[in-house]
């Protein structure tokens, strides 16, 4: 095939969660100049990368998850890699209290916080006939009240006062329904309902929510986890426009784009980032069904 032109030409990225080797601006080093970024599930897969291409663009970060030790461990390559400064701090999500521990850790630390990325998540194929009363309450609580709780602590704490930017990292999983995913489905269903509920009472307090819909992104534990063994099928992609599974290198510039003034007017959407694969990928029911009944916990 001809060499790709310049806009279909994709950035590289690096498996595990690691830095990027080399990089390439394609916008201003210093779009995200002084500004703060807290990022939930920032120590792994695509909150990772997220925290590395905006300390790439001048932004200090704030990762936090329940695993004190992989943020850290985390925070320490991004700092390394970048030369800007990252906190790591344990909370989870749907502990009100430990979220706002953090918070209050990061303005002391920081003076400010300009972005909130609501990256956190939980999630594994289970059919629903098989998913237990609890096991659909924990992703609802993590995804969907994770998110409010850390919007609303972070708003109160800051954002009602100064504005800033809210990105959700949601799913195209309800679009269609997706067998085998009606936890995470609904949960991320709910939290683009709530993008435009927030998207319209902070609006006037200068603060912009939208959500961000990756597709399926390679070297990272969703796609681990979903793509079951049909991930390893060397045709698996022949069904989505683009040919290919994303990367989270895209996933974090479009990120970028929602966090940044790039888009200041853009307030209450979604950006789904997947290669056109909602519009054109089947459930494939034998595929699934074969997951469905080797069913075992993660
Ligand atoms: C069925 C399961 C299960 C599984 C757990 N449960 N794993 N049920 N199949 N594979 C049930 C348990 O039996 C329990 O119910 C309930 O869920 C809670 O389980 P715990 O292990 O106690 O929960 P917790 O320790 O809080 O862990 C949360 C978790 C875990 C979601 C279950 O997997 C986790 O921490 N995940 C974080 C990392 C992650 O999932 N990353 C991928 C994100 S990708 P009972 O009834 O027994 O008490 C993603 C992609 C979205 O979100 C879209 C992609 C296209
Ligand atoms: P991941 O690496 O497992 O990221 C999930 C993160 O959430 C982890 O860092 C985890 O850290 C943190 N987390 C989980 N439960 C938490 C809690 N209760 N409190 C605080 N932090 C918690 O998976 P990923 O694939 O990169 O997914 C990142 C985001 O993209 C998620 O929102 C996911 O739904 C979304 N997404 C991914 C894909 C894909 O193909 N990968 C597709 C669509 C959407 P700890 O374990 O340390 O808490």
């Amino acid at each position: 095939m001809a060499e790709a032109a310049m806009a279909a030409q994709v950035p590289p990225d690096q498996d595990g969660d690691e830095c990027l080797p080399q990089y390439r601006h394609l916008l201003s080093p210093d779009l995200l100049a002084g500004q703060v970024a807290f990022i939930t599930g920032g120590g792994s897969g695509i909150g990772f990368r997220i925290a590395e291409i905006f300390m790439r663009h001048g932004c200090r970060t704030v990762i936090a998850s329940r695993n004190l030790q992989r943020v850290s461990e985390a925070s320490k390559k991004l700092v390394a890699a970048t030369g800007q400064q990252c906190l790591a701090l344990s909370m989870d999500v749907r502990q009100p209290q430990t979220i706002a521990a953090a918070v209050d850790e990061a303005l002391k630390e920081f003076k400010r916080i300009d972005i909130l990325i609501n990256g956190a998540a939980g999630n594994f194929l289970c059919p629903a006939s098989a998913l237990s009363f609890n096991a659909f309450k924990t992703v609802m609580d993590i995804d969907t009240l994770g998110t409010f709780n850390t919007s609303k602590v972070v708003f109160e704490k800051y954002f009602r006062e100064h504005g800033g930017v809210i990105v959700n990292i949601t799913a195209t999983l309800s679009y269609r329904g997706q067998a085998l995913q009606v936890h995470a489905g609904a949960a991320k269903a709910a939290i683009d309902a709530m993008t435009r509920h927030l998207a319209v009472e902070w609006g006037p307090n200068r603060i912009r929510v939208n959500s961000l819909a990756p597709g399926p992104i390679s070297g990272t534990e969703g796609f681990r986890r979903l793509g079951g063994k049909w991930a390893e099928k060397s045709d698996q992609f022949s069904l989505i426009p683009l040919q290919r599974a994303g990367n989270k290198t895209e996933i974090a510039h479009s990120t970028l784009y929602l966090a940044s003034p790039l888009s200041s007017y853009v307030t209450g959407t979604t950006l789904v980032v997947d290669g056109g694969s909602w519009l054109t990928s089947p459930n494939s029911f034998s595929a699934l069904m074969g997951i469905a009944s080797s069913s075992a916990k993660l």
